[in-house]
């Protein structure tokens, strides 16, 4: 008879420190949650960061069989065409504004071999090359 009683506490115990258990893990859920969205928070570092390897992907992707990874230019023959791409990083290009730069990206130079790009990339995605472009240039 005791020793039933004893263990039925014990049972009654081990229920207790199971669902205590149970609770203990799922109050802990919205703590790691929490965490969560903490850690995701720093958001506008990581978009900068975005932005630059976003902006040299678009560089690499779009100028550099021309332009060369350094922005340096010089010739190169692309599709059979011999072309003599400009060497982006000259005080002459550095002294010209983002506008000057974003129009011929845009317009390109179509008989010398430079393409215009206003239809193959967005507006934003045009101002990212010109980010590039001044990366490049040690701006
Ligand atoms: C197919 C080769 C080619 C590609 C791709 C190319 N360019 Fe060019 N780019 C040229 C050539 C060739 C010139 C020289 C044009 C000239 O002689 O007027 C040039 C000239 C330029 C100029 C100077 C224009 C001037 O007359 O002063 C800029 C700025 C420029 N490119 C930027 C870019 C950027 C940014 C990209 C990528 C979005 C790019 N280019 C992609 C071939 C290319």
């Amino acid at each position: 008879m005791l020793s039933q009683i004893s263990l039925r506490i014990t049972v009654l115990c081990a229920l207790v420190v199971a669902f205590s258990f149970l609770g203990c893990s799922k109050t802990a859920d919205p703590v790691s949650n929490a965490t969560n969205t903490r850690a995701a928070d720093p958001k506008p570092a990581s978009t900068a960061k975005d932005e630059v390897a976003e902006a040299r992907d678009l560089y690499t992707v779009n100028c550099m069989t021309c332009h060369r990874d350094s922005g340096k230019g010089g010739k190169v023959t692309v599709d059979g065409r011999a072309l003599d791409p400009d060497d982006l990083t000259t005080e002459k290009m550095k002294a010209k504004t983002d506008e000057k730069l974003l129009a011929y990206v845009a317009d390109g130079v179509p008989d010398e071999g430079m393409p215009a790009f206003k239809d193959k990339l967005t507006a934003d995605q045009m101002t990212l090359v010109v980010k590039h472009v001044r990366t490049l240039q040690g701006k």
